[in-house]
């Protein structure tokens, strides 16, 4: 049976020790990555990339590529995908194994980049690698059960039926920064699974950990052709691959307004119509009554709002309260607040941070200044001095009145408070939905009704219940949004492949 990756235990001095000699082994090499075509690996300018914690320190270098290195990958991943399409589901199956293999065997270089080129702390560096290395099993076992045997049909006597499922062709797949080893294999992986050849096209500021991932799936026996990368610009190299006969689907994850731009590039070709995997935004909230438990409201809230820097689509940013326990929730709140150990994410002890980039700590500095003006700050933690060369955001804990008040997803450290009182619960679950966002909700309370009520009536991806709200596991919560959210199928979940494919039927008088 399929079991998920264990990761790492922190708590045991001698895997300590072993991931302390191999973090540092790992950040004395200088990394790099270039496009990839063909496994071709194309020179040009190099940009220097840099350590989100503090911007003096090199992590290594990328060379982006250029529109007419789109074309070229469009035509060898093109000219790749009958041999990739023809090779039976097992063997492809086979080969995602040993990419997690693989990963499992390079978990202190991908934390270390985790760490050094993303800002993730070395807790979410273990879980990346983990969930990584979990996609790659899962659609191997999805793959063969998917894809190994037609399905025969039922059907009249002397006839034949089967329907099978195929590759459609070359599968753009375009990933965050957020997830940059995990979102970027399960794309990948599970395109491949599916018998497609891949452009893959990372987020920009994660393009080291990027070309790893796909060095150690060439060395795992995907064909150079079948799988090619372009780090790059995404607004320059999208209209190329957007608009290209030849891209046979996109699996995109990111921003709602650029999944918008995709949908729209593909509506206005005139080529196949192809399917659009995204997972974008969300707006999520966490709903609690007065029976909750506070101490566990405040854990939970605390993980699902501040952990990875809030930078998580499925992260908290909208806490209801009921009146009757709002003030003291808030102050256990300020309380946790404080305590949060902000700083290097290289270090054990660290909880928060930075955030990816100087344009999300601007973007999140702006909210954070509007919000006070208008007199809604209830508390912000302190930034250590230590802080001053990465791009680090200050907690911040906001008063609002309702949901609809926040006119965007606020993608970082900042919670916002708002309170409801009993009779009203209908009208916030209904606030909620009408955000049209719908990834994550969170509900804690101790009474059946009251939980099963808000089920029932919420439109989101993915609930918890008496939980944080984070960290949904391949094989046992498939993860994705509905609505502003995205389109399906879930991440880690049994239909995901089937967006990858398309189906066939064969009928045969016998
Ligand atoms: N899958 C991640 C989580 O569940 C979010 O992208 O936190």
């Amino acid at each position: 049976m399929r079991r998920n990756s264990r990761g790492l235990d922190l708590s045991d001095p001698l895997c300590l020790e072993e991931l302390n000699r191999g973090l540092q082994a790992a950040l004395r090499r200088d990394w790099s990555a270039h496009p990839l075509i063909g496994g071709r690996a194309i020179d040009g300018e190099a940009r220097t990339v840099t350590d989100p914690a503090d911007r003096r320190r090199r992590v290594g270098q990328s060379v982006w590529a250029r529109p007419e290195q789109a074309e070229a990958a469009l035509a060898t991943a093109h000219a790749a995908f009958p041999g990739w399409a023809a090779t039976p589901a097992e063997q492809r199956a086979a080969c995602l194994e040993r990419i997690a293999d693989a990963y499992e065997a390079h978990t202190h270089d991908f934390m270390a980049l985790c760490t050094r080129e993303a800002g993730k702390t070395l807790a979410d560096g273990i879980a990346e690698v983990r969930e990584a290395v979990d996609f790659c099993r899962y659609y191997a076992a999805q793959a063969r059960r998917l894809f190994a045997e037609p399905e025969t049909m039922p059907g009249p006597t002397g006839e034949h039926n089967a329907l099978s499922l195929h590759g459609r062709g070359v599968f753009v797949c375009i990933s965050p920064w957020n997830f940059p080893l995990a979102i970027f294999t399960g794309q990948v992986v599970a395109a491949l699974a599916a018998g497609n050849a891949v452009i893959a096209k990372p987020a920009e500021q994660t393009t080291l950990i990027a070309a790893l991932a796909v060095r150690l799936m060439h060395e795992a026996g995907i064909p150079p052709g079948v799988l090619n990368l372009l780090p790059g610009d995404g607004a320059t190299l999208g209209p190329t691959l957007v608009s290209d006969r030849r891209t046979a689907g996109i699996a995109f994850t990111g921003s709602t307004e650029t999944a918008w731009l995709i949908n729209r590039g593909l509506a206005e070709r005139r080529g196949p119509i192809v399917p659009l995997i995204a997972e974008t935004g969300g707006q999520n909230a966490m709903i609690v009554d007065s029976t909750a438990l506070p101490e566990q409201v405040v854990r939970d809230a605390v993980q699902s709002a501040f952990y990875s820097a809030g930078q998580r689509c499925s992260a908290l940013r909208v806490i209801y309260l009921q009146q009757d326990i709002a003030e003291r929730v808030t102050t256990m709140l300020r309380g946790a607040l404080a305590e949060l150990d902000i700083g290097d994410p290289a270090l054990l002890a660290t909880d928060v941070g930075p955030v990816i980039d100087t344009d999300a700590r601007d973007t999140l500095e702006a909210h954070a200044s509007k919000m006070t003006a208008a007199g809604r700050l209830i508390a912000r933690a302190q930034l250590p001095g230590d802080t001053a060369h990465g791009t680090f955001v200050a907690p911040a804990l906001f008063r609002i009145d309702s949901i609809k008040e926040l006119e965007r997803e606020v993608f970082g450290p900042m919670l916002h408070i708002a309170h409801w009182r009993a009779g009203e619960l209908d009208r916030v679950v209904d606030d909620i939905n009408a955000t049209g966002y719908g990834l994550t909700l969170g509900v804690h309370s101790r009474i059946d009704e009251t939980v099963e009520r808000v089920v029932k009536r919420a439109r989101a991806g993915n609930i918890y219940v008496n939980r944080n709200m984070i960290g949904a596991v391949v094989g046992t919560q498939p993860f994705g949004g509905e609505g502003l959210s995205g389109t399906g199928f879930k991440a880690g979940g049994p239909h995901y492949l089937l967006r990858f494919s398309t189906e066939r039927v064969v009928a045969v008088d016998t």
